[in-house]
């Protein structure tokens, strides 16, 4: 059974679990020394408060999907960036399309209006399921980090929450976490149960 709820403070170490292989050994994240637990707890934190979700499959956190400031200057504060890590072993099972369907439902209820990703490539997995949830191509940043002994390009891509974007918008508001939902029909990592299909930071 794979549920998908919201990540508490509780579960640094459960992200910092998925994390970490991807710091270590793949360019789809640009950060090269694995967070600890304190940083992980700070972000998770960070003020105004965003949404974090994880996937838990049998107890053990598999995946986690989150929001972020896209920029710290006021007037970007109805930008959100997303981002979503899943253990190796869960890839390709839906559960990513579910951890996503929730956060940017959670994102836009906040009264976010618009949200980013930059994939860094090739990263076909990401491109697919970002743009299969809506989000289209906005530009590609070439060769902007040198990361595992290669010049990356990083791709970014949006989404408008809201069409059309109203011309006084509301104060997004701080996230409170809700309760739990089963993962619908997602295969766990053990074959059953499991994400409905219809439900980076880099
Ligand atoms: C990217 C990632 C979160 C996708 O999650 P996932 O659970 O494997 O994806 P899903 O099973 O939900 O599939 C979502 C869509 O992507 C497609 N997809 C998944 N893996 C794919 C792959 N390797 N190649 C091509 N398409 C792929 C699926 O077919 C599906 O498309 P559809 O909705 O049109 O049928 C996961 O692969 C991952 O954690 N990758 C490593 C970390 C990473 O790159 N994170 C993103 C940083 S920008």
């Amino acid at each position: 059974m794979v549920i998908i709820r919201a990540a508490g403070a509780a579960d640094a170490a459960g992200i910092q679990a998925v994390y970490a292989p991807y710091v270590t050994g793949s360019p789809a994240t640009f950060e090269e020394a694995v967070p600890g637990l304190a940083e992980l707890r700070a972000r998770m934190a960070a003020a105004p408060r965003k949404p974090w979700l994880v996937a838990e499959a049998d107890g053990e956190i598999v995946g986690y999907a989150y929001a972020s400031a896209h920029h710290a200057r006021a007037s970007y504060r109805w930008s959100a960036d997303t981002s979503i890590y899943l253990a190796a072993a869960v890839h390709r099972r839906g559960l990513g399309r579910a951890l996503y369907d929730r956060l940017l439902a959670e994102v836009r209820a906040l009264g976010y209006l618009n949200v980013y990703a930059g994939i860094t490539l090739p990263n076909a997995a990401s491109v697919t399921l970002h743009t299969a949830v809506g989000f289209e191509p906005t530009g590609v940043y070439r060769n902007v980090g040198y990361r595992l002994g290669a010049w990356r390009d990083v791709a970014y891509f949006g989404m408008a929450l809201a069409s059309p974007l109203p011309p006084a918008p509301a104060e997004p508001r701080p996230w409170r976490p809700g309760t739990d939902l089963p993962a619908g029909d997602a295969h766990g990592p053990d074959g059953g149960g499991g994400a409905t299909r219809d439900g980076g930071d880099t």
